[in-house]
């Protein structure tokens, strides 16, 4: 599925929690800037904290930035006015969360689940049970059609609540930690199911995990530290090449684990070994040691 035409595109994106309670402003994203491959599965991974669900509310329309822009297909969907953005998040994109409550109605079955979104644009009752089947085949749960939540397994949920988000053909698809609560056997499972949705398809999908089953697919891997990319990679790093993200100002963003070693100095030097090949060097220390 890979034809690498960019099918989100974040600039500048900065989002400030307004903490009523205790009168703080929190910095969830400063400045963060990434781009999403169309038809491609990209991982979003960080320390707790660092961004990534703030990221996906935002991505889902749930959450609007501080500012920034968020390009979705030829959409910025940080102009949303509140009607836009109900429309979008119930045409173009769907989401898969964690906790299993959060995703499926408790009273209805997997089969009457599948069909909320698809009741909310007002698609045809006879449109709809097909669309339905083909989801439960898809998630391949056609036997727990008439299930309820509490029958299906911690696995069986995040298939139906996949099915859910796919229910009115979105372009993107969502997903916050939705391996979190699973033991890694399900998981494992779920990850494939994961896949075989998005070869067939061909569904744009993000995902936020530290599912390290996930992570060493080798998918695109965004790595979030502090509301900011700071590296992309395609599976584990190696020792040797470490990963490093330019933004659009050419700020190169420095590992965490190597941050104490560059921290704000001037007197760094880059100097270029050849066409491809730059080293940076960073002057012994003086006065400490
Ligand atoms: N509704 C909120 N109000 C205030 N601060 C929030 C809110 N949601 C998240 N935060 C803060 O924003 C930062 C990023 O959180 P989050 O996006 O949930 O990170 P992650 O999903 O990577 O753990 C954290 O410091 C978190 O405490
Ligand atoms: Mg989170």
């Amino acid at each position: 599925m890979k034809n690498n035409e960019i099918f989100v595109e974040c600039t500048d994106l900065i989002k400030i929690y307004a903490d009523e309670k205790n009168r703080v402003r929190v910095p969830a994203l400063r400045g963060l800037e990434m781009k999403i491959n169309k038809g491609e599965i990209t991982l979003c991974v960080g320390p707790s904290g660092s961004g990534k669900s703030t990221l996906l509310n935002i991505l889902a329309g749930n959450l609007k930035p501080s500012a920034g822009v968020v390009r979705v297909g030829n959409t910025d969907i940080a102009k949303f006015t509140r009607a836009e953005m109900v429309d979008y998040r119930r045409k173009r994109v769907g989401v898969v969360w964690q906790l299993p409550q959060m995703n499926l109605i408790w009273e209805l079955s997997a089969s009457q689940n599948i069909q909320v979104p698809m009741r909310i644009l007002g698609v045809p009752r006879e449109e709809r049970m097909a669309r339905t089947k083909e989801l439960l085949e898809e998630v391949e749960l056609l036997d727990r059609a008439h299930h309820k939540p509490t029958q299906l397994s911690g696995g069986e949920i995040q298939r139906i609540s996949l099915a859910v988000a796919l229910s009115n053909k979105p372009e993107l698809v969502v997903l916050d930690e939705p391996t979190g609560e699973l033991d890694s056997q399900t998981s494992e499972k779920i990850i494939s199911f994961f896949e075989k949705i998005n070869e067939d398809l061909g569904v744009t999908m993000i995902l936020a995990t530290h599912d390290r089953r996930l992570i060493a697919r080798g998918y695109r891997t965004m790595l979030l530290v502090d509301g900011r990319i700071t590296s992309v990679r395609h599976g584990f790093a190696d020792e040797k090449n470490i990963p490093v993200f330019s933004d659009a100002f050419g700020a190169l963003q420095i590992p965490t684990n190597l941050r104490e070693l560059f921290k704000s100095r001037e007197d760094l030097l880059l100097s270029r070994e050849s066409e491809e090949i730059f080293k940076i060097f960073v002057p012994k220390d003086n006065g400490k040691e």
